[in-house]
């Protein structure tokens, strides 16, 4: 089941998305060479705090920290730690905001410093995914449409979508119900519906799909030794079409 929220409830999610996005802003510059995946979590941590917001994952399924840092072949769900960020190194951010009890959650890739051609193509063709499957959010549409047009975009380039993990409804919890695969067929699935919001966040790796989880029991990276980039939006789901929540300037 998925919640169906009203246009008030969403306009709390809205207040904590916007949160969410200026901080994903500021750590366009915040993020350089020679810094501690720590550093990120703490500027992170800093900038929701005094925003007047909670930071949703620290205590969450166990969950230590405000921010998950990715480098490289880490798909996603990495504890900052004294790790030196390098440049070339292919960062991924993601955050989950509280605000008065309701939730945004946004993930983003950052180059540091220059980075190879494989890695730039990696990253556009990702953003060109979360943006494609955004598309196809709309109500009347299955969640397998968002899925589907995702899928098809990263294999046509030559890369793989990871399976373990999907977008999700959030609300006042943050995964509500709702899954959302980056990989699936046009016409199936839940059908989408006006009031719903939830997350689109496809992991792309530049080999192989296959993941392998860390001793820590946490820090998924690709089996591979590949690159994987991810790009992670909230929307909500409007009678016009989707609205990003989490969307920059
Ligand atoms: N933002 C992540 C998501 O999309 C949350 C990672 S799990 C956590 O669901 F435990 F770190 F919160
Ligand atoms: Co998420």
């Amino acid at each position: 089941m998925t919640s169906i929220l009203s246009n008030s409830q969403i306009d709390k999610i809205r207040k904590a998305g916007r949160i969410v996005s200026a901080c994903h802003v500021s750590l366009r510059d915040f993020i350089r060479p020679g810094l501690r995946t720590s550093d990120i979590d703490k500027f992170v941590g800093d900038f929701i705090v005094s925003h007047g917001a909670v930071p949703a994952q620290i205590g969450y399924m166990g969950y230590p920290y405000a921010t998950c840092t990715s480098l490289n072949d880490e798909i996603c769900h990495a504890f900052p730690d004294e790790t030196v960020i390098r440049d070339g190194d292919v960062l991924k951010v993601d955050f989950v905001v509280n605000l008065d009890g309701w939730l945004a959650d946004s993930a983003w890739c950052y180059a540091v410093g220059g980075i190879s051609k494989e890695a730039a193509l990696l990253m556009k063709t990702t953003r060109e995914c979360l943006y494609l499957g955004i598309r196809q959010a709309i109500a009347g549409n299955r969640i397998g449409d968002i899925g589907n047009a995702i899928q098809n975009h990263a294999e046509s380039k030559g890369m793989s979508v990871v399976r373990e993990y999907t977008g999700h409804g959030i609300n006042t919890i943050m995964h509500d119900g709702l899954v959302v695969p980056h990989y699936g067929r046009p016409g199936k699935g839940t059908r989408i519906r006006e009031g719903m919001v939830f997350t689109i966040e496809p992991m792309i790796n530049a080999g192989a799909p296959g993941c392998t989880i860390d001793n820590d029991g946490w820090t998924a990276r690709t089996a591979d030794g590949s690159l994987s980039a991810q790009y992670e939006h909230t929307i909500a789901i409007l009678p016009n079409g989707p609205e990003i929540i989490t969307e920059q300037d």
